[in-house]
């Protein structure tokens, strides 16, 4: 037997119906934020993500799937969504428009060869927003906006951690002041640890071995370095979050793994602690791909993550087909005719199933059950010779005989 990929997982049953219900949820909040869709490729050339990404982070130097294609090119298979949209802004120059803000949106699956573990998957899928154009904090209020009311929307409480990196020179000033910090109790920190101080100082206060060491306790804070643009930025954020009744906390331990990022970032962490999603500004990665100079800020959403919270809230009775009718035939002619009246329904948005395998009554009576058919049709020659159709109330068991041209009407009313 061939079995699937280590991290990999086949989504049917619950999680499928979970997956469906979600990507309606966000296709009706995106339709109503005005965002556009946007797909972009599975796999772009490998280069793209270490420049974006960053040559320094784990994701690029553990966790890519890159392979060479036959024409020995060097490919990755995306690690996250936003590398992929900016180097499509810059491709198809979607900035025409100076003035307007150019608000995307995106649903796939994402690949990273990490340990698998609980809500750690190898191929996953992130619902994203990247929003081009403006460098107001107002738009970063409505970015965040859209994950936090989607997640509360559906069940999901969260809170949006808060934190600001700063502009580039802020950024710089406190790496320095961390490096000092650090550097003597070095040693105490996991290998890893020992080589971010070099290449990625800032990524040790995100590191998931060290989380816990003492020797955080008293690291210098980021608040204490930021610029006075950077800090009436991140003002301003703040208050456009209360306006909008955000649950927000500030968490100075928030530097996000991936390099792009400055200014305000955030994580929107749930009830058990998980990471759903994270996101922050990045106004320098659209000119270090070759683009113009272009401010931005999106989020991501790990839909499995979303799914695996669902699950343990949702009630599974929820999750049971419901249909609307269930078309019963015995013989050929009532088949021909269950077929019949069951497209004439299900073009009419009346959900309808029909047996499908010569089935008895008794067993066409028990699987409409189980798909909780509102309404039983019971196709019998005699009453289709008259052009009527007897149709069971499956709730309260009464049963009438309606002709065959008021039947999606009369359905229409009754469900
Ligand atoms: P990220 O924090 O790396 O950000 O990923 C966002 C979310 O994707 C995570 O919070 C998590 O829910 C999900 N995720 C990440 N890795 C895995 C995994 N191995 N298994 C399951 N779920 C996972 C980004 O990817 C940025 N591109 C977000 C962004 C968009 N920033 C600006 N625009």
């Amino acid at each position: 037997m061939i079995i699937k990929p280590k991290g990999t997982y086949d989504i049917l049953g619950i999680d499928a119906k979970l997956h469906t219900y979600l990507n309606h949820e966000i296709e009706n909040f995106m339709i109503n934020y005005d965002y556009e869709l946007i797909r972009t490729p599975i796999f772009e050339s490998s280069e793209l993500f270490h420049r974006s990404v960053g040559e320094g982070t784990d994701i690029v130097t553990k966790e890519t799937y890159d392979f060479k294609d036959r024409g020995d090119r060097n490919l990755t298979l995306r690690p996250e969504g936003t590398a992929g949209v900016v180097r499509s802004l810059i491709e198809n120059k979607l900035y025409g428009n100076k003035n307007d803000c150019i608000k995307l949106y995106y649903n796939g699956t994402m690949y990273r060869y990490e340990r698998p573990q609980s809500g750690r998957n190898r191929e996953f899928t992130q619902f994203g927003v990247e929003v081009f154009n403006s460098n107001d904090p107002m738009i970063d209020a409505e970015v965040i906006s859209i994950g936090y009311n989607l997640l509360q929307s559906i069940g999901i409480d969260v809170t949006v951690n808060l934190n600001s990196l700063g502009d580039l020179e802020s950024r710089k000033k406190y790496t320095e002041a961390l490096v000092k910090y650090l550097e003597p109790n070095i040693g105490k920190l996991c290998p890893d640890c020992q080589n971010r101080l070099k290449t990625n100082p800032l990524r040790i206060l995100d590191c998931k071995v060290d989380k816990d060491s003492e020797i955080f306790k008293n690291v210098p804070k980021i608040s204490a370095y930021l610029s006075d643009e950077s800090k009436q930025r991140f003002n301003k954020l703040k208050q456009y979050l209360s306006i909008l009744d955000i649950n927000y906390e500030i968490d100075e331990q928030i530097v996000r793994g991936l390099d792009y990022y400055d200014e305000n970032v955030w994580e929107y962490t749930d009830e058990n602690n998980i990471v759903v999603g994270g996101g922050g500004r990045y106004n320098h990665l659209v000119e270090n791909l070759g683009g113009p100079s272009i401010p931005a800020v999106g989020f991501a959403l790990g839909l499995e993550r979303i799914i695996m919270n669902l699950k343990n809230n949702i009630d599974e009775e929820q999750l049971k087909n419901n249909i609307d009718v269930y078309i019963m035939s015995i013989n050929e002619e009532e088949k021909i005719n269950a077929l019949r009246i069951a497209q004439n329904l299900r073009l009419n948005n009346i959900i309808t199933e029909i047996n499908s395998n010569n089935l008895s009554m008794k067993s066409q009576f028990k699987i409409a059950d189980s798909l909780n058919a509102k309404f039983i049709i019971i196709l019998n020659n005699e009453d289709l010779n008259k052009g009527l159709i007897n149709i069971k109330d499956n709730v309260t068991k009464e049963e009438i005989k309606i002709d065959e041209g008021d039947i999606v009407d009369w359905i229409l009313g009754n469900i």
